[in-house]
């Protein structure tokens, strides 16, 4: 470890105080041996004075039609294209390719929810075969195209990535909703894409019950006509086969079952569309500053070659192992990690329906222990559940991974320590990946053959990223320095988003206005992307996660905008105004706290409440419900009439709620402290003291605004 002079050695031991960790871990010698990434030179080879060559290392990964002329192409910046000139299909690089040698190989083993019900395998082959039926179905029976768009709304089935992959065939873009997201949420992603096509699924079991998700889709299709979108065709695929497991009526001439139509399909098959390697691949929507969710568009070439490559180094996926992501593919990280990366790679990847403590908190041991799952992938709120409902769980099931992965929140030392060794039986290397739905891929880690492992910090840079933490003004904030601020990519990367779906300037303003020095620039050196997490990077270059400083809550590792809840409590009848703000919360990382002031003339009610916390189940999703709903007489607001969400986030999680001598009508403050306080001491709701890192997550909320 590069610690240098003494001085600095001081600094950052006393941060480590500060911070409660100081440790480091290395890998074992057994990892080390086998791993795909452990030759210090690649370090080297992707240092900045080789970039953007170093990741032709990624895409000689990919099979390609045409290999491509140009790197990258950074001429209208900041919308790099990578690979230009070069074509390759997608569905092609992550089954076709793989048939020589792997033809009867598990591509996926999909273990449904129930215990008792078969896990099923899917072999290369099977993909191969049930991937073209589809595309065949998708080109022939729906007429779609390259560059056409289609909405999935599926839960975590077999049928999700085969809907992926027949799309990519065709060159077809695709955009899944989270299946946890209500009809609304769906329909209204469905208008922002322009897509005609909805393909769902009846039913899915989640947490013993048999949830009925066809509903949904009566929704979407309603909410999206609604604002100008028809959809013209529903397909829905069956939760068990032969049998419709909803009480929502089929709609005729509209909704159809799509085990039906394929048996016209049977043996189909069609050749892979050779797509430009900046051709759109997906869109996946994600949260930011206003209501208006944002479809990333992913490519095909940059997208493909950068999970790939971090799949294979990051993730040490070998195409023997037995890979298990626990994520959602209604998120980035099952799109780049469940799907795409380690099938691109050849390697096995398990998929679970449903819930990880369902039927009990031994369920993900006696599944990796079944099915020999070495690589393991979760995020700390799935950890910190596991842990308190059976930490003695992994000690009793005949398991081994030789790499564990966390992502999505900063995971807290002491829950890292539980992970590393209940669920790794101290054996396993942990790679702490910070990334985001935007970046394709991961951003910061540490490469786990090479480097030592730190509690609670990701890292640094992955190959040929270069981080910089800025202040405010754009100052530097160094290393070691113990400041925190605003964490920036210096360099664009293949994995980076295109552009926000049909909103170029959106894409300009919220990643790269901030920092950009020279907007006539076309040299990528001036425009560094501001990632919106707050972050400090120690001596040793490791980067510390804060978390979101735009008007982002990160809940569960789901990313909720506050202007989207504000939206959906502003929907109720008698509200007048709203403010979400997070709460530190044991289980989740941050939950959700809803400020309201109603319109003149009503008064307060726990119907209100309720309305509020319905209105944001039905709008957004139930993932989205708040944790309390407070009505106050009127909101902290400047002169200008904003909101102070910090005022009340300091209120709720019983922290200082800054200075509030700029307010236009700073004695509410008091009032709602004391109305909130004192009703959360009646509840035995008082947080215990937080950390440090915690009081740091709650200042820097909202910090962008
Ligand atoms: C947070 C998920 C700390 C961060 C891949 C980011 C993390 C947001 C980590 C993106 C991590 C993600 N440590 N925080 N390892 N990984 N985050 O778009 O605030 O769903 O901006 O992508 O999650 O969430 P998203």
């Amino acid at each position: 470890m590069a610690v240098g002079s003494e001085q600095v050695e001081l600094t950052e031991a006393q941060i480590a105080v500060h911070w409660k960790e100081e440790e480091y871990y290395p890998p074992s010698a057994k990892f080390i041996a086998q791993a795909n990434g452990a030759d210090p030179s690649r370090l080297e080879r992707f240092a900045e004075e080789n970039f953007p060559e170093c990741f032709r290392e990624y895409a000689d990964l990919l099979t390609w039609d045409r290999y491509w002329h140009t790197t990258l192409d950074t001429g209208n910046a900041p919308f790099w294209k990578w690979w230009v000139g070069g074509k390759l299909n997608a569905s092609y690089n992550c089954v076709d390719r793989h048939l020589a040698s792997s033809r009867n190989k598990a591509a996926f083993i999909w273990v449904p929810e129930p215990e008792d019900e078969e896990t099923r395998v899917i072999t290369y082959q099977e993909l191969y075969a049930t991937v073209n039926e589809f595309a065949a179905f998708l080109r022939d029976g729906c007429g779609l195209k390259a560059g056409d768009r289609v909405t999935f709304h599926l839960p975590m089935v077999p049928e999700l990535p085969v809907a992926m992959l027949a799309c990519a065939r065709l060159g077809v873009i695709h955009s899944q909703v989270f299946g946890g997201f209500s009809g609304q949420a769906c329909g209204e992603r469905i208008v922002d894409s322009d897509s005609h096509i909805l393909i769902t699924m009846d039913a899915y079991c989640r947490n013993g019950e048999l949830i009925d998700h066809k509903q949904k889709a009566d929704e979407a299709v309603e909410h999206a006509q609604k604002n100008g979108a028809k959809v013209e065709k529903v397909l829905v695929w069956r939760r068990y086969a032969g049998k419709y497991s909803s009480p929502t009526p089929m709609v005729e001439g509209r909704d159809f079952f799509v085990d039906e139509l394929l048996v016209e399909y049977r043996g189909a098959r069609v050749a892979p569309e050779s797509m430009p390697a900046e051709a759109p691949l997906f869109l996946m929507y994600t949260s930011g500053t206003t209501a208006r969710p944002k479809g990333c568009q992913h490519s095909t070439g940059g997208y493909l070659s950068y999970v790939a490559g971090t799949s294979k180094y990051y993730l040490d996926i070998h195409p023997e192992d037995t890979y298990w992501c626990l994520a959602d593919i209604g998120w980035i990280t099952g799109h780049s990690y469940i799907v795409y990366g380690p099938l691109a790679l050849g390697t096995t990847s398990v998929m679970y329906e449903g819930v990880p403590t369902y039927p009990d908190a031994g369920r993900p041991w006696r599944i990796a222990e079944r099915l020999g799952v070495n690589i393991f992938h979760t995020a700390p709120t799935t950890i910190r559940m596991l842990r308190k409902a059976g930490p003695d769980e992994p000690k009793k099931y005949d398991y081994n991974f030789k790499l564990m992965v966390t992502v999505g929140e900063p995971i807290e030392p002491e829950v890292w320590r539980w992970y590393h060794r209940e669920v790794g039986k101290g054996e396993a290397a942990i790679v702490d990946t910070w990334w985001q739905t935007e970046n394709g891929g991961f951003l910061g880690s540490t490469l786990p053959a090479l480097h030592p492992m730190k509690p609670g910090s990701c890292g640094p840079g992955v190959l040929g990223i270069y981080p910089v933490i800025y202040d405010e003004d754009g100052k530097e904030v160094e290393a070691g320095s113990g400041k925190a601020g605003n964490i920036c990519i210096r360099n664009p990367w293949p994995g980076i988003f295109e552009t926000i779906w049909g909103q170029p300037e959106r894409y300009v303003e919220t990643y790269y206005a901030k920092y950009c020095k020279d907007r006539g620039s076309k040299d990528w050196r001036d425009w560094p992307y501001f990632a919106a997490d707050g972050a400090l990077q120690a001596a040793d270059g490791y980067f510390r996660i804060l978390g979101r400083v735009d008007d982002v809550i990160n809940v569960a590792g789901h990313r909720l905008g506050t202007k989207e809840l504000e939206s959906a409590a502003l929907t109720v009848e008698e509200i007048a105004e709203a403010a979400a703000v997070p709460v530190i919360d044991e289980m989740r990382g941050k939950a959700v706290e809803m400020y309201v002031a109603l319109k003149p003339g009503y008064t307060a009610s726990s119907q209100i409440e309720a309305g509020v916390t319905g209105a944001i189940e039905t709008i957004i999703g139930k993932i989205a419900r708040p944790k309390n709903v407070w009505i106050v007489q009127d909101m902290p607001k400047t002169r200008s009439g904003k909101i102070m969400r910090r005022v009340v986030a300091g209120i709720s999680n019983f922290t200082d709620p800054g200075d509030t001598s700029t307010l236009a009508n700073p004695e509410v403050v008091e009032a709602i402290r004391r109305h909130v306080q004192s009703e959360k001491a009646a509840r035995g709701d008082i947080p215990r003291p937080l950390s440090e890192q915690e009081l740091e997550e709650i200042r820097v909320f909202g910090q962008a605004e």
